[in-house]
C-alpha cells in the first residue's frame, strides 16, 4: 500500500508497516530489506532538496544507493533536468520504478555496483545513508572524492552514523528526520566533502 514518507509527505512510497504483508512473505526471521524503509540519511536529502528546489532544478542527478527511491523521487520533483538512480539490489530498483511511477515523475532506474566504474554522467551525486559499514563508507568515500575531483557535486545524507567520516565532510544543512524503526525525529545532515 502507498504511504506519504514521514519526513517528505509530498512522496508516496510503497513501505513495510505492520499492516504491508511484508513479513509474512518474507517469514518472520528475516528482517523487511532496506528498500523497504526509508533511512535517516535518504530523509534528510529530500527533506532539503524539497526545501531547496533552487539547488536541484536544472541539475543531472545521480542517486547511488537509491532503496525506495525517495532521493530521486525529491529531485525529480525538485525540477532537476534528468535522474538516475542505482541500487545493487534489484529488488531496490525495481520498488524504485514503481514510486517513480506512483509520484509520477521521470527516473532511469539502473541495477548496478554504484561505486565502481568511470565518472558518472552527472553535475550532482546523492548518497543517501551509504556508509551504514566500514567497507562500504571506504568505497563510497574514495568514490565520492573521485567525482569531486572531477567537478561532480556529492551530497551525502546521514545521521552521524559510525563510519561516517565526519573528519572529512562539512555539514551543508541540519533537518531533523526519523530514521528506520524510530517514531520520533533527530537529527541528520547534508554534508559535503570538505575539500577545495
Ligand atoms: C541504507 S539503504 C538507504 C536507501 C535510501 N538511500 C534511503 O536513504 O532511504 C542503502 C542502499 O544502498 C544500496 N547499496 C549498497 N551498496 C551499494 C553499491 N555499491 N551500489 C549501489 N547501491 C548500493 C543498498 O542496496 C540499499 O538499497
Amino acid at each position: 500500500m502507498l504511504s506519504p514518507a514521514k519526513a517528505a509527505p509530498e512522496i508516496f512510497l510503497y513501505q513495510h508497516h505492520p499492516r504491508s504483508g511484508l513479513t509474512a512473505f518474507l517469514g518472520r526471521d528475516i528482517m523487511p530489506p532496506y528498500w523497504a524503509y526509508c533511512w535517516a540519511g535518504g530523509n534528510v536529502l529530500a527533506r532539503y532538496i524539497l526545501d531547496h528546489p533552487e539547488n536541484i532544478e536544472g541539475r543531472h542527478v545521480l542517486d547511488i544507493g537509491a532503496g525506495s527511491g525517495i532521493v530521486a523521487i525529491a529531485a525529480a520533483k525538485a525540477g532537476a533536468a534528468s535522474v538516475t538512480a542505482i541500487d545493487i539490489a534489484i529488488h531496490a530498483v525495481a520498488v524504485t520504478k514503481l514510486n517513480a511511477e506512483a509520484n509520477a515523475v521521470k527516473i532511469e532506474v539502473h541495477h548496478r555496483d554504484g561505486l565502481r566504474g568511470t565518472i558518472p554522467n552527472a553535475d550532482l551525486i546523492t548518497m543517501g545513508d551509504l556508509f551504514y559499514n566500514e567497507a562500504l563508507a571506504r568505497r563510497a568515500l574514495s568514490f565520492a572524492k573521485t567525482c569531486h575531483t572531477a567537478g561532480i557535486e556529492v551530497w551525502i545524507g546521514d545521521p552521524g552514523r559510525r563510519s561516517l567520516p565526519a573528519e572529512q565532510l562539512r555539514i551543508l544543512a541540519e533537518v531533523s528526520v526519523p530514521d528506520f524503526g524510530q517514531s520520533t525525529p533527530s537529527s541528520a545532515a547534508v554534508y559535503v566533502l570538505n575539500v577545495p
